[in-house]
């Protein structure tokens, strides 16, 4: 018959490995709940927060009648727009080429605007005077307010017969 050792208290010595593997892929599973929670929360969040593209205001003051001598072109570099007064009036128009985007540069020893990028040129009024663009710089509707200010609105396009008569 075979004798059990109920006598033998010895402990067996401490593993150097006390996690099992168990409990190891239950952490590892844990992690991974944890994580795809945290990217559905975020997706969550995103989804629910409106879509709202910021952009600038299309209308802009570019100062007062002063500031443009007779006989002037004024480029206003943050809003890409030459602010042209004649003896006629002043009208705004846009300095952005209408062949394919380039910023066109008000030359005043040839009195023309011209492309640097494929060489387009323009007249003060906007025509065109050498292509390849192929349409004049559109002009934005300006007006004076009450107190004095040149209010320009990029968002609306006049003709260029349509100056402010100042
Ligand atoms: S972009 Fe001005 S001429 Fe081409």
């Amino acid at each position: 018959m075979a004798s059990e050792d109920y006598g033998n208290t010895t402990e067996k010595p401490a593993s150097k490995n006390p996690v099992s593997r168990r409990d190891f892929m239950n952490e590892i599973a844990g992690c991974a709940l944890a994580i795809a929670g945290i990217g559905a929360a975020v997706v969550t969040v995103e989804y629910s927060s409106p879509n709202v593209l910021f952009e600038p205001p299309t209308t802009f003051r570019a100062g007062s009648l002063d500031d443009y001598p007779v006989n002037s072109v004024t480029y206003i570099q943050d809003q890409q727009v030459y602010i042209v007064r004649t003896d006629k009036g002043l009208w705004a128009m846009t300095a952005v080429c209408t062949h394919l985007g380039c910023i066109t540069q008000w030359k005043p020893e040839s009195s023309q605007i011209a492309c640097p990028c494929h060489g387009s040129k323009f007249e003060r009024d906007g025509k065109v005077q050498a292509g390849p663009a192929p349409r004049p710089l559109p002009h934005f509707a300006v007006r004076l307010t009450a107190d004095g200010a040149i209010e320009v609105d990029k968002l609306e396009t006049v003709k260029g017969s349509e100056i402010l008569r100042v």
